[in-house]
């Protein structure tokens, strides 16, 4: 199971980094908006100071809409850095374009899935990640797990390479969930990966052996 990091806070990046687990990062415009970036020159130096940190895979999205937009700023994108993965909105000119980029050896993330059709077509498309979006199927009363238990499934009996990046991950839960049914990778905040590491036994049990220590 992969773990990605969905942020451009250098500092959230840096610490998951240092832990010593992290596979990759995802960004959106709403994240790298949040940080502050502005204008071109600032996102593609932000890219790269992303690719800088890390080892695996970082997911920049484009802005565009139309097919040639969406190429053009994808083939700008990965000339940053070998580890940019264009990620591209489930739209009908995104999913041309995942096929342009497939066709040419470009990695891609299909962004905004809410369905297990979405999904398909972005994988016979050829995409290297579907981002299925868990929290916001559940803030309007759906069942985000159930889509991924859908794609896990429907991955496995046709054999496809795309990999289920299970995204929009706000709490502990939702990540061991998706790792019971078999997520490909999960992207979540520093405080998701880090709420792994909490469990009050350990930390009495802890201080127990550390009083316990100063008595040997
Ligand atoms: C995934 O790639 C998205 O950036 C992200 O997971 C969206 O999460 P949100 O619904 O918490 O904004």
């Amino acid at each position: 199971m992969k773990f990605f990091i969905d942020t451009a806070n250098l500092s959230e990046i840096r610490e998951a980094q240092d832990l010593g687990v992290l596979d990759g990062v995802t960004t959106n415009p709403s994240l790298m908006a949040k940080e502050g970036i502005k204008g071109k020159d600032s996102v593609f130096s932000h890219y790269k100071a992303i690719c800088d940190i890390v080892d695996g895979d970082v997911s920049a999205e484009v802005i565009a809409t139309d097919f040639q937009g969406i190429v053009r700023e994808g083939e700008e994108l990965v000339e940053i850095d070998n580890k940019i993965v264009v990620k591209v909105p489930m739209i009908k000119d995104g999913v041309k374009a995942i096929k342009y980029f497939t066709q040419r050896g470009i990695k891609t993330n299909c962004t905004l899935i809410f369905s297990a059709g979405q999904a398909i077509l972005a994988a016979k498309a050829g995409a290297t990640y579907v981002s299925p979006f868990i929290g916001r199927i559940d803030d309007i009363g759906g069942d985000g797990m159930e889509l991924i238990e859908q794609l896990v499934l429907i991955f496995e009996n046709y054999g496809f390479d795309t990999e289920i990046l299970a995204a929009s991950i706000r709490h502990v839960p939702h990540l061991l969930q998706c790792a019971e049914i078999g997520a490909d990778v999960v992207t979540c905040p520093l405080n998701v990966i880090m709420g792994l590491l909490k469990h009050p036994l350990t930390d009495l049990g802890l201080e127990k052996f550390l009083a316990d220590a100063k008595k040997m």
